[in-house]
């Protein structure tokens, strides 16, 4: 969600900028810009829609030595032009470019702006006026301005603030909203994410909230709020430019959903010690399993990944889980149990849903352990503990080795505690990993079965429904998000018996229905209630084990430990989505008004 990219320093800074942004594209935008000058000449472009339409305006005359670069998604005011940043102070000094949302900024124009008019609806342009007014009214310098500014104002930001008439600084602040810098030879960048400027460099450091930094050519000085001076190390990204690249795959979420077993295996080595035994740190096992409780917080596909794994906990640790929906549980947070323990459950790292429960937890001192894929995120570092994904950058807005990679890692958290508190008798977990490991490559050899069950059944339809009972209805709603995310197509992912209780009221004749069946207990009842909808013109795809498959059932799971086999029901349902979307022609990847990270609540 909003992307920022900087330079100082390097010719062509226009084209880093693009370059940046592109990979930034991941995270979701509605229109793009970037201000760039070589200290003689400025240019400021922006344009509605993909990055390709703002390189298509930057002629070969640009050139420029110092720029930030931007990727909207829409909150204050639509996508257009005149919203996209950088944003222009009225005197036409300041250029501002910003991720995340200013809360007061209503207050602050009427406070400190009140005779000016404003040429779009952000609140980013009230910011880059207050900074200049502070300039103005109170003689003083940008820096000095920027960081009055800061003072008054409330709410998440990620800043780079350039002053046209010093062409060689980018100043830039954070507060909540990612932001690095990275270091380079007689250049420094800015970035919100690592991924878009390793092909300038592999080191960074980091920026604390309400931190204020100068970045010139040469130097990188971080203040805090005080203004003293604060030295901090950098450290060398672990990621490969490679790591990025689509290869031969026309979209990244198909090589995502290919990566899935490879992931499983890598998470393994990373938490197996030489002795075949869980290597997480101890005091992180000794917490939780101490815990009365384990409350799992997370939103969208992450939630539902807590979903598919709380049976899994429950039974090999015996301790109850709750999972809860971040932006519910923050507002409306239950009776809590007598010693709590909190996994925030995070892709990104950045939702900012789950980081205001956060932020709560951290307040009323319980434990709380962050499971996460990008190293040094948000919810990592205020967290207690963090657990890494190792799965690898995910680009594709739909979430998919993630969800995967998620209910792999808490397996393996899970025989930690189950074998500290001696309540796990059998699971082994890395066994059953690869197993399943195994099961998932096989499911993503039947691409060209999936695509063409696809055409036969779902390539007009506007609506659809996965059924489940237990497990398998958890993954029911993981398909059907996956479903409405990027093919559009109205899905609903419901409890098998609980269909008959009303929504079997939308059952229409050829409304495509899939069941998934993996559980010999609840199969029998799930494949009734897939003749209820049958006899009622619905087209019935059963996707079930091997084990309690039928001869005429369209999708074999192969047979996995009985409660892991989300891993494998959900990659026939992945490549379901991906092949509706890709055969009704949307971009997978970016599907219409999402957003990767999601920074604001
Ligand atoms: C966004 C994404 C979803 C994701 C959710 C939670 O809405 O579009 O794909 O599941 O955020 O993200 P997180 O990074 O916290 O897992």
């Amino acid at each position: 969600m909003c992307g920022i990219v900087g330079i100082v320093g390097k010719e062509h800074s226009e084209q880093i900028i693009i370059n940046g942004l592109q990979r930034l594209e991941y995270r979701g935008y509605d229109s793009a810009g970037l201000f760039v000058s070589d200290g003689k000449q400025e240019h400021l472009i922006k344009s509605q829609g993909r990055i390709k339409n703002l390189q298509e305006k930057v002629s070969d005359d640009v050139n420029g030595t110092i720029g930030i670069g931007h990727t909207r998604w829409a909150t204050h005011g639509k996508p257009s032009e005149e919203n996209a940043h950088p944003h222009t102070s009225q005197n036409g000094k300041l250029l501002l470019v910003h991720n995340g949302v200013i809360e007061n900024f209503d207050e602050l124009s009427q406070d400190y702006l009140a005779d000016e008019t404003f040429y779009g609806q952000t609140d980013t342009e009230i910011v880059v006026n207050l900074i200049a007014s502070f300039m103005e009214n109170d003689s003083l310098s940008t820096k000095a301005a920027f960081q009055k500014a800061l003072t008054v104002i409330h709410g998440s930001y990620a800043f780079a603030l350039v002053n046209q008439e010093d062409p060689e600084t980018i100043y830039v602040a954070k507060n909540k909203s990612p932001l690095l810098i990275g270091l380079g030879d007689g250049f420094n960048v800015i970035a919100s994410d690592a991924l878009a400027v390793l092909d300038q460099t592999h080191e960074f450091v980091e920026i604390a909230d309400n931190e204020l930094v100068t970045v010139t050519a040469d130097n990188v000085i971080i203040e805090n709020q005080a203004g003293q001076t604060v030295q901090r190390d950098s450290y060398k990204a672990q990621l490969d430019a490679s790591d990025i690249e689509k290869g031969t795959y026309p979209f990244y979420m198909l090589k995502e959903i290919d990566e899935q077993p490879t992931v499983m295996r890598k998470l393994t080595q990373e938490y197996r010690d030489d002795h075949g035994k869980v290597n997480i740190d101890l005091n992180l096992v000794n917490e939780m399993a101490d815990s009365d409780r384990i409350y799992i917080v997370a939103c969208g596909t992450s939630y539902n990944a807590g979903w598919a794994a709380k049976s899994l906990i429950e039974t090999v640790t015996q301790i109850p889980v709750e999972v809860q929906l971040s932006s519910e549980f923050g507002y409306n947070m239950p009776l809590l149990s007598k010693k709590p323990f909190f996994i925030f459950l995070t892709q990104s790292g950045e939702t900012a849903d789950s980081r205001q429960v956060l932020v709560q937890i951290n307040q009323l001192g319980f434990p709380s352990l962050t499971i996460t894929n990008v190293a040094g995120s948000t919810l990592s570092r205020e967290a207690k503990y963090t657990l890494l994904l190792h799965a690898g950058p995910e680009i594709a807005v739909a979430s998919t080795k993630a969800y995967t990679a998620q209910i792999a890692m808490l397996a393996i958290l899970t025989q930690a505690i189950g074998e500290r508190n001696k309540t796990n008798t059998s699971f082994d977990a890395f066994y059953e990993l690869s197993i399943a490991a195994a099961g998932m490559e096989a499911m993503v050899d039947e691409k060209e079965r999936l695509s063409s069950l696809v055409e036969q059944y779902l390539s007009t339809t506007r609506n659809a429904f996965y059924i489940g009972r237990g497990n398998d209805y958890h993954v029911a709603s993981e398909a059907a998000l996956k479903l409405k995310e990027i093919s559009y197509v109205q899905a609903e992912g419901f409890a098998a018996g609980e269909l008959k209780h009303g929504t079997i009221a939308l059952i229409e004749e050829g409304t495509p229905v899939l069941g998934i069946i993996t559980d010999a207990k609840t199969g029998p009842h799930t494949r009734g209630n897939l003749k209820e909808v049958e006899s009622r013109g619905a087209n019935t795809i059963v996707i079930a084990s091997e084990d309690l498959a039928r001869e005429d059932d369209q999708v074999i799971l192969p047979k996995v430990h009985p409660l892991l086999t989300s891993l494998v029901a959900v990659v026939p349902t992945q490549l379901i989505a991906y092949y509706v979307s890709m055969q009704r022609g949307y971009d997978v990847d970016k599907p219409r008004n999402l957003a990767k990270s999601v920074t604001v609540e």
